[in-house]
């Protein structure tokens, strides 16, 4: 029976009589992600399918294949690492990932949807670290939000988060300059200017995607939800977003302050780099974390004074 669909191919597939699908675990708008097995050098690896409907779009397949270039040649810690490109039997282009272990900043956040500030700065100053590496090669990744941010858990150390998913990214023609347009990206994490026009896409979209992460990560929600999409323009130009202190009374009054910023509808009042919004975020942080209290050594009376080295003088 001819199979008609990626998910039916992928039991025990081999791509390239080398990469053997194992399971699904996970998809998004272009591709399908399965965990496989690459039986060269005995490791799990992450391969990503175009979906079928895409295979036979030439600008979704040329954009699929910018992925895996764009991707590899991040060379940060923390991008996701590609491996290699593939093409499965049905002619549909994959790529070939380093396999991650934990869940997507989504996950975490429908497993508890406030987060702590530190959680959320160590989220925002690595995706953050990604950025500024794609920035300065000139890449706008254009769809930064939760599911393209992935935390790899450790055993001994806290998760490290990797960007994903550099599918619709843009080349721009010099670092610092701007995209070509086109609307692409999550209309959630859209900056206005690019939403509404007439602004192109640049480093300063991606920043505004990932205050709209640190946002939804604190509060739960992002800050123009779907119930202000009938009048977004209004919402989003006024900054009619419930600040973050309603729902967090808890936390300090300058995250409100650095929201602002993040979220300014106008891109020349927001961060100049992702830098200097990490940079901003850690500061709130560090202000207000609690202070630690000393450790207390309780000395033996009987160890206080050391005694005085004796010397035999050589005769
Ligand atoms: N290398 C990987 N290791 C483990 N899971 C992954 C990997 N890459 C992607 N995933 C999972 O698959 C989902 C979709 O991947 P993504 O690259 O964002 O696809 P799309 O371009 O279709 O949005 C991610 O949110 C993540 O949960
Ligand atoms: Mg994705």
């Amino acid at each position: 029976m001819p199979t008609t669909s990626h998910e039916t191919a992928a039991a025990h597939v081999t791509l390239e009589d080398r990469y053997e699908l194992v399971e699904r675990i996970g998809e998004g708008a272009m591709g399908i992600v399965y965990l496989a097995r690459d039986l060269v050098l005995d490791i799990p690896v992450a391969v990503k399918m175009l979906r079928v409907e895409y295979c036979r779009i030439a600008e979704v397949v040329r954009m699929f294949e910018q992925e895996a270039t764009l991707s590899a040649r991040m060379l940060s810690p923390h991008v996701v690492k590609v491996l290699a490109r593939a093409t499965a039997r049905s002619g549909a282009p994959c790529i070939v990932y380093e396999y991650l272990a934990g869940e997507s900043v989504a996950t975490r956040i429908e497993r508890s949807p406030r987060l702590e500030l530190d959680e959320v700065c160590a989220i925002v100053l690595q995706a953050a670290r990604a950025l500024s590496r794609a920035h300065a090669l000139g890449v706008v990744h254009r769809d930064v939000k939760p599911d393209n941010l992935f935390l790899v858990e450790h055993a001994d150390s806290r998760p490290v988060l990797k960007v994903l998913d550099f599918g619709v990214a843009e080349k721009l023609a010099r670092p610092g300059g701007a995209g070509s347009g086109g609307l692409v990206g999550t209309t959630a994490y859209l900056a206005p200017e690019v939403f509404f026009g007439p602004g192109l896409p640049d480093a300063r979209t991606d920043l505004y995607a990932l205050g709209v992460v640190a946002y939804e990560c604190l509060t739960g929600a992002c800050p123009y939800p779907p119930e202000c999409y009938d009048d977004l323009f209004d919402a989003m130009s006024k900054s009619t977003r419930r600040s973050v202190r309603e729902t967090r009374p808890e936390l300090p009054e300058e995250i409100d302050e650095w929201m602002d910023r993040a979220l300014h509808p106008d891109p020349f009042w927001r961060f100049a780099s992702a830098r200097e919004l990490a940079h901003d975020l850690e500061r709130v942080v560090r202000a207000n974390a609690a202070p630690r209290p000393r450790p207390v050594v309780t000395v033996a009376r009987s160890t206080m004074k050391r005694a005085a080295p004796r010397f035999t003088r050589a005769a």
